[in-house]
């Protein structure tokens, strides 16, 4: 069994490696934090002192924990450290730089960890000595608050260094997930696709950044939707990690960065930071208004609908459609009938006024000009928003009955523009499929993938979970329904998620 470190050594005692001194004094070992900076190191060491005072006060740390850190006045004063952890600023040749002198000043089997968001591993355990002793700690901001980190294996890596890495993190109580070197590691490349395709639907106007946002929000349950989160990350930052993924990957279609991205930079809209950017951060009031709270399910009243389809969504809907008080008949003549199949074999039948499921195709490619459109995601109990969406052939009491009946259902409803799976399906399904790329190319495992997404970039489920949720018939043809219409490689289908759904792991 692999024993954590007495003696650990943290070089940069900004934001990350204040925090993570301060998770090393409160797991029991002795901390060196090093700044080359000395008001760095000062306010880095301030830091530390006054988290662990709040700890303390609240049970989580021993009294003797802030006896435990000392500041280093050079790198030399931690040869004798076990486990070194740098969080110096992210840039790979002031990194490299420390890894070579760091080699020389620690001892031979001394395991050198960097805590880099974005620059491969493998690189930087090239410039080490002992290139076999070098790993990835990837810890999320703030280090002491956030439940995860991400161990990182590089191509050189041996085991005693990946051991010591989880030792250490469990240690500091955290959740520890493994992944394979690559961009964006397992949680960064896992969550691309909620900026990514939040962007795509932004330029194709299928939907305004507010109401992407609100639907995120409302019908995704995520705490933020991904326009107010590429504020507050800064769009500038975004926009370099998109082009660092797309160097990596040599021209990985999933993860190029959007036009949109490089015109908000190029205006100074750079998010919070700089008063502006998708939204307004004036000093008079919020950014943006509260949600609006969704209608309490009633009003049925007996009258007659059909919802067609099997699976998640059909019986979602008719459990509610039955609780709101409608008469739920097997087929037509009703007053609305709702086709809720991922593959309905004769997409063009009603008998009634026709509300169709977007998720195999766009509404225009389903070829019934007299219908209007919709989608939600399951799981469906605590779902308050639906999407909906019509032609300029939708005549205007189709659209008013689909958007009466969905509100008898407790749902709030979001007009958007025509598209397979419209937004939410959309983003989401994106999230399921690079998951499974991830989990296919043995970046981590679906445990992993999970267990990162949920605590390292707080998403409301893990995309293996949802797309269980949501079945695998529903993912592949909002995919397949985007790929027909598209012709873009984006949204190729994992070819893991495709083995998956045909019962075959
Ligand atoms: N801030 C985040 O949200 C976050 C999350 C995960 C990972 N990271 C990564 O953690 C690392 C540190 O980020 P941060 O936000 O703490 O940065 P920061 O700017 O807050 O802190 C960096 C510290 O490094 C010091 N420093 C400068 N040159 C140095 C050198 N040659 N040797 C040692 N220290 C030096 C600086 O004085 C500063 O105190 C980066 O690699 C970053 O990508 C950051």
């Amino acid at each position: 069994m692999t024993t954590v470190p007495e003696r650990l050594g943290v070089v940069g005692a900004g934001t990350m490696g204040a925090g993570i001194a301060q998770l090393g004094c409160a797991a029991g070992m002795r901390t060196l934090l090093f700044d080359p900076l000395p008001d760095a190191l000062d306010r880095g060491a301030e830091r530390v002192r006054d988290g662990l005072a709040k700890w303390i006060d609240k049970g989580r740390a021993p009294t003797d924990a802030p006896e435990r850190l000392h500041l280093a006045g050079s790198l030399d004063a931690l040869a004798d450290c076990e486990l070194v952890i740098e969080a110096a600023p992210e840039r790979a040749e002031l990194k490299r730089e420390l890894f070579g002198q760091l080699s020389s000043v620690c001892g031979s089997e001394a395991v050198l960890a960097t805590n880099t968001s974005s620059i491969p591993i493998t690189s930087l355990a090239s410039a080490a000595s002992r290139p076999e002793n070098v790993v990835g700690m990837h810890f999320f901001n703030p280090p002491p608050l956030m439940g995860l980190l991400e161990v990182i294996r590089a191509d050189q890596t041996r085991e005693h260094a990946l051991q010591l890495a989880v030792a250490t993190g469990e240690a500091m109580g955290k959740r520890v997930i493994l992944a394979a070197d690559g961009p964006g590691f397992l949680v960064n490349r896992c969550g691309r696709p909620f900026a990514a395709e939040a962007l795509r639907l932004l330029q194709e106007r299928v939907a305004t950044h507010e109401q992407i946002d609100r639907i995120c929000r409302l019908g995704g349950g995520f705490r933020m939707g991904p326009f107010e989160l590429m504020d507050l990350v800064g769009i500038d930052v975004g926009f370099e990690v998109a082009k660092s993924f797309t160097e990596l990957s040599f021209g990985e279609p999933r993860w190029k960065p959007n036009p949109i991205q490089a015109r908000m930079v190029a205006a100074g809209r750079l998010g919070r930071k700089s008063g502006r950017g998708y939204y307004e951060y004036g000093a008079d009031g919020p950014y943006r208004p509260e949600n609006p709270e969704p209608p309490a399910p009633a009003g049925g009243a007996g009258r007659p609908v059909s919802i067609l389809g099997e699976g998640p969504v059909a019986e979602g809907l008719r459990k509610r459609a039955r609780a709101a008080g409608f008469e739920l008949r097997a087929g037509g003549p009703a007053d609305l009938i709702v086709d809720a199949r991922s593959a309905p074999a004769d997409p063009r039948a009603a008998n009634g006024p026709l509300v169709a499921f977007c998720a195999p195709s766009s509404l225009a490619a389903r070829g019934v000009p007299g219908a209007a459109g919709f989608h939600v995601l399951p799981p469906l109990d605590g779902s308050r928003l639906v999407e909906l969406t019509r032609l300029p052939t939708s005549p205007a009491p189709v659209a008013d009955t689909a958007e009466r009946f969905f509100a008898a259902l407790g749902f709030l409803a979001e007009w958007v523009d025509d598209a397979p799976g419209l937004v939410l399906g959309r983003i989401v399904c994106q999230l399921v499929n690079e998951a499974w790329f991830a989990i296919g190319e043995g970046v981590g495992s679906g445990e992993d993938v999970d267990a990162g997404l949920t605590l390292g970039l707080n998403h409301p489920r893990g995309p293996v979970e949802w797309g269980e949720a949501i079945g695998p018939e529903h993912v592949l043809a909002v995919l397949d329904g985007l790929w027909d219409e598209r012709h873009e490689e984006r949204y190729r289908a994992a070819p893991l998620l495709r083995r998956v759904s045909r019962g075959m792991p």
